[in-house]
């Protein structure tokens, strides 16, 4: 019998929390591995942590965060429905005229944190992936993504067999004015069209009986 999906995830993060396979390990303060709950069939995924999840541990806690369970909510979801990561789990930032900001992670970064995402999204084998932004669908859906171009599409992945890419919320924030209620607007359209997908597959699975309906821990929400 395998271990239950929640120790697998707990033995990896333990093994993640002390990685130095990039240059970000020297600058990090907290590995943010992901958090939320390991049985949905829905996982989002972002970029990396930012400050407020360097110093927490935990991912989306910042600005960007708050504007996602925002969306969630809008979307008929919480934080306990669904299962949050990054494709790199720890902070990439860089200091400019003296300060430390966020910047995107580097493409020898994302690869060398992939060994971490794969395995856990190996272990939750999610129904549905939301890729926040574009460096995330580019790993998850298809490299090149064009995500003003491509989001609100659906894909399948070598991780799920539905994937659809959104706007990513801390870029949402730098938009202003209508240019933001738009993003905003795509954010919860894309978020709700998982959900929509997930009870599609659901039903699907149990009408092919390749699945047992409502497995243990299962939120009924879907
Ligand atoms: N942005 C991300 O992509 N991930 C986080 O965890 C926070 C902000």
């Amino acid at each position: 019998m395998d271990e239950p999906i929640e120790q697998q995830l707990a033995e990896v993060a333990a093994k993640a929390s002390q990685c130095t396979a990039c240059r970000l390990a020297q600058t990090r303060t907290n590995v943010v591995f992901g958090e939320g709950n390991p049985r949905s069939p829905l996982v989002l995924v972002g970029e990396g942590p930012g400050e407020q999840e360097d110093a927490t541990g935990r991912p989306f806690v910042g600005r960007a965060g708050q504007l996602l369970d925002k969306a969630l909510h809008d979307a008929g979801m919480k934080r306990k429905h669904v299962y949050i990561c990054n494709i790199v789990k720890c902070r990439a930032s860089e200091v400019v005229n003296g300060r430390v900001r966020n910047r995107a992670p580097l493409p020898d970064e994302i690869q060398a944190c992939l060994p971490w995402l794969d395995a856990q999204l190996t272990i939750i084998r999610p129904l549905v992936i939301v890729c926040l932004g574009a460096p995330s669908a580019s790993l998850i859906i298809h490299k090149n993504f064009k995500i003003l171009q491509e989001r609100g599409q659906w894909f399948t992945s070598r991780w799920a067999p539905a994937a659809i890419a959104t706007l990513h919320p801390a870029y949402i924030l730098r938009q202003a004015g209508a240019s933001f209620q738009q993003g905003y607007q795509y954010l919860v359209q894309d978020l709700l069209a998982a959900r929509q997908k997930v009870i599609e597959l659901r039903r699907l699975q149990e009408e092919q009986k390749l699945l047992p309906p409502n497995e243990e821990g299962q939120l009924s929400l879907f």
